[in-house]
């Protein structure tokens, strides 16, 4: 109703151009209001509630430059944990070479999985629009179209456990990483 009642005014005054912006004014707070909610919001720490803690693998288990696969902090998020074999940002363990991301391209959502590249210690081209992240500097871009970094799941390491206790960033197509999904079953 505003925006009308403004398109009506100033239509008097520059009634091409205010006309035209008002429809992509408009457009763009239609399009937003539908797009997959996590598309155009920051990256953040990706969750207003308390994330749960999961225990994802023995660190024992883990052979280098051979990633595993695994949901967090909902079922329907997709992620990755790899030793690295050189030290890396959120990196855990003695060597400091243990990270998870998500799998789900910042870009518009395309799949990872599979695109590890361990000469390179980074995840991509994605093969939609080939987008590549950084593994040991927090998921960060080095190619392509993406704007975020790639989210980084938070370790601990308690004895020989490995433990997803959080996330850096949002994962794409959600609005908050806990909500609207089955929560993970949360460990000890
Ligand atoms: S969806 Fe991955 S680069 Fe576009």
């Amino acid at each position: 109703m505003t925006v009308l009642d403004n398109q009506n005014s100033s239509e008097d005054i520059l009634p091409c151009m205010r006309r035209r912006e008002l429809l992509m004014a408009s457009a763009v707070g239609a399009t937003a209001a539908t797009l997959a909610p996590g598309v155009t919001m920051a990256a953040t720490e990706g969750g207003a509630g308390t994330y749960p803690r999961l225990s994802v693998i023995r660190m024992s288990d883990l052979i280098e430059g051979e990633p595993v696969a695994f949901s967090y902090p909902l079922e329907e998020q997709p992620n990755m944990i790899v030793k690295l074999g050189t030290p890396a940002q959120g990196g855990v363990g003695p060597d400091e070479d243990i990270v998870a991301f998500s799998v789900l391209c910042t870009h518009m959502g395309g799949s990872l999985r599979g695109k590890y590249n361990h000469e390179f210690k980074s995840m991509g081209p994605c093969p939609f629009h080939f987008s590549t992240f950084d593994l040991t500097k927090s998921g960060a871009i080095v190619h392509a179209s993406a704007t975020q970094h790639l989210p980084q799941v938070k370790l601990e390491v308690d004895g020989d456990d490995v433990i997803a206790v959080g996330m850096n960033g949002l994962v794409y197509g959600y609005r908050d990483n806990l909500k609207d999904g089955s929560p993970v079953v949360m460990q000890g």
